[in-house]
């Protein structure tokens, strides 16, 4: 079914580049990983795909992406560890719009210097329709889209700005892709970033990166396909004890929704025993937790991120 679509985008994509270069940001999520197999398909390595280590990844994931996009698809992958920048430039910084836009314009900044000694012309974006359409709306600004190509003078080519999230699962199902990345939870650009609220620290990325892993791996071995499912550490200090002594500790709030695009969203009815199991392993693997909530709200009027 996506056989065509897939045909006639490689061939754009080869045409438009012609002899040139060009460069993409792959994250491993499902849309820049499906975006950059089309271009790398339609160029092969004059495709430079630069993976960013923001400091804000989800437990495993570098190294996941590496394996995966050099070693066994070899493409052309330029690894650019910038956790440090990404630290520095947000010390302090406590609203959400204005962390989303420093996460995005330190990206930009650290994706120049890389595009700079590359000298491409050309910018592929994995850019999918939700992505554009909200940042119209102003709901939220989305890193991925604007400013870009201006500030690097590079023309843009977007090959799955006219799809949704499932169709583009479709596409990178049916471009080989393995399941582990076609199967993907969507993960905001800004990383974990979004999911401690207020001021982002490496203790709280560390934090919040662990309890994110706890809830994957929990709703996955219980067999439960939402479209998301993560962990947001709220910033929050309750009381609790721990044998006779008061504890005051970190909360996490839990959220599994459901959707078919992420433009809306339901809370998941997950079962209770996996929610006690998921507050369990998160209290007890993560000494600086003391309290998990699960997140019963839709959206609207909630957004499916906390920020
Ligand atoms: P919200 O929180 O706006 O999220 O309901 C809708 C869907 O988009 C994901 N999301 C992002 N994706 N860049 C992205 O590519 C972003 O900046 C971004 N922020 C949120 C979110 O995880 C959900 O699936």
């Amino acid at each position: 079914m996506w056989e065509k679509f897939i045909e006639e985008k490689v061939n754009e994509i080869r045409e438009t580049v012609g002899d040139g270069k060009a460069i993409i940001a792959l994250s491993g999520g499902v849309d820049s990983s499906t975006a950059a197999i089309l271009a790398h398909k339609a160029i092969g390595d004059r495709l430079y795909a630069v993976f960013v280590n923001t400091g804000f990844l989800r437990k495993g994931e570098p190294e996941f992406v590496i394996k995966t996009f050099r070693d066994e698809f070899g493409l052309n992958l330029i690894y650019v560890d910038a956790q440090e920048r990404f630290f520095e430039a947000l010390k302090g910084v406590t609203d959400p719009e204005k962390k989303r836009k420093i996460i995005g314009k330190t990206f930009i900044d650290v994706f120049e210097e890389v595009a700079r000694e590359i000298n491409a012309d050309f910018l592929i974006q994995g850019t999918i329709a939700p992505d554009w359409i909200e940042s119209q709306g102003k709901i939220k600004s989305h890193h991925n889209v604007g400013g870009l190509p201006e500030r690097l003078n590079l023309k843009l080519i977007e090959p799955l700005r006219d799809l949704y999230k499932d169709e583009v699962r479709e596409v990178a199902r049916e471009l080989g892709l393995p399941e582990k990345i076609y199967k993907r939870m969507p993960f905001p650009g800004p990383g974990l970033a979004v999911r401690v609220i207020g001021e982002v620290t490496p203790e709280k990325i560390a934090i919040v990166r662990e309890a994110n892993a706890i809830v994957e791996e929990e709703i996955e071995k219980a067999g439960l396909k939402p479209w998301q499912a993560f962990a947001v550490l709220l910033g929050v200090k309750t009381v609790g004890v721990q044998g006779d002594i008061r504890a005051y500790k970190e909360t996490i709030a839990v959220r599994v929704v459901e959707s078919l695009d992420g433009m809306t969203a339901n809370a998941m009815d997950v079962p209770f025993e996996v929610l006690q199991r998921i507050a369990f392993r998160i209290t007890s693997e993560i000494p600086q937790v003391g309290r998990v909530l699960y997140d019963i709200t839709n959206k609207p009027p909630a957004t499916i991120e906390f920020e």
